[in-house]
């Protein structure tokens, strides 16, 4: 599995609570406290390639990197988590993407502040190096949105020319609140739809959400629309939206990168012929695991002897668990 998109460093800040303005918060301040402050591997797509790593498939990560310290603190944490990064463009002289977090115990929201100065985004001319015939699946991340209109286009004339062989499933991420993720809608097989951008276009639910893209997609196309604590829900290629409710830990405790984990877990069922609706339901479980640990390692722990998912073939007694199918 291939997946495209941004990596940075993400300053991590587990508070108390959300600070106020123009409070100081320390290690052992009393009205506000912070607990744990780390550097962690982000982006969606680097996030995708972790989770994706822990649960044992093969991810790359394809998208450009600085060439600055930062570097190497990425590369060994992908490596750490089985993600190949053979591809990745590497551009000296620029700055590393960065995000400063704010993790609140009180209320488990996750506050982002991102900065890109300089590097600039993958190319078409960058993609096309890669040999496709070496991946069954592509996710891209919701970003760069002309360039990646362009890369669609690259795989799907490679699967034209490739009839032989099962064509490469092509899914894309609608992240952020930014209207031309719109032209992603009608080029991909799999159309992940994040309740940030549904309620930017100022749907209110699952269930309209997936009603309206739908309308854009081409044939055929699975649409899948996670939404924090309500779970999950996808539209079946026969019109039925399936839904799943998600599997909160005891306590919330980190909330970044739970799309991110939903999107990559579902991916992974999806890949190996699981139906929509039990891979949604592993999406949800493995999303719903993530928010109960700090960062991603003490996933690994989580994952060993997993049965969240079922074989292929015992798919349909897990029915019961999908609910509100209509
Ligand atoms: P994002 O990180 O893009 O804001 P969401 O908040 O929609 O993503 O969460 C994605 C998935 O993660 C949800 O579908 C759900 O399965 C899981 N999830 C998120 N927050 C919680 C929570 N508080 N409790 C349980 N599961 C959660
Ligand atoms: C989480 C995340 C973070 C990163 C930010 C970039 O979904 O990928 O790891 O800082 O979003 O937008």
């Amino acid at each position: 599995m291939l997946c495209v998109g941004h990596v940075c460093v993400d300053m991590i800040n587990i508070c108390s609570s959300y600070p106020e303005e123009d409070q100081k918060v320390g290690t052992t301040t009393k009205v506000n406290r912070c607990h744990d402050q780390r550097w962690q591997r982000g982006g969606n797509a680097a996030n995708n390639c972790t989770v994706l790593g822990l649960l044992g498939a093969k991810p790359s990560f394809l998208g450009t990197i600085a060439g600055s310290h930062e570097k190497t603190f990425l590369l060994d944490d992908f490596a750490k988590y089985n993600v190949d990064t053979k591809h990745v463009v590497v551009h000296e002289d620029c700055d590393c993407p960065a995000s400063c977090v704010i993790l609140s115990m009180e209320t488990g929201s996750r506050t982002i502040i991102h900065s890109n100065k300089n590097l600039p985004e993958l190319t078409v001319e960058d993609f096309r190096k890669v040999d496709l015939s070496s991946y069954t699946w592509v996710h891209f991340e919701g970003r760069n949105v002309s360039n990646v209109v362009g890369m669609i286009e690259v795989v799907r004339k490679h699967n034209g020319s490739h009839k032989d062989v099962k064509p490469v499933i092509i899914s894309v991420e609608l992240e952020k609140s930014k209207p031309e993720l719109s032209s992603l809608i009608p080029k991909a097989d799999v159309i992940f739809v994040s309740k940030d951008y549904a309620q930017f276009q100022g749907y209110t639910d699952m269930a309209q959400t997936i009603d309206k893209i739908h309308s854009e997609t081409r044939p055929g196309s699975l649409v899948i629309c996670p939404w924090g604590e309500k779970g999950a829900s996808a539209r079946l290629k026969e019109g039925q939206i399936v839904s799943c409710h998600a599997f909160p830990p005891d306590q919330v405790v980190d909330t970044l990168g739970a799309g991110d984990t939903f999107i990559a877990a579902s991916i992974f069922a999806l890949a190996q012929g699981h139906k929509p609706e039990d891979s949604i339901l592993f999406g949800c479980r493995v999303a719903g695991a993530k928010v109960g640990v700090r960062g991603w390692e003490p996933l690994s722990h989580l994952f060993k002897d997993c049965d969240f998912l079922p074989a292929v073939e015992d798919s349909n007694s897990r029915r019961d668990v999908v609910m509100n199918t209509t």
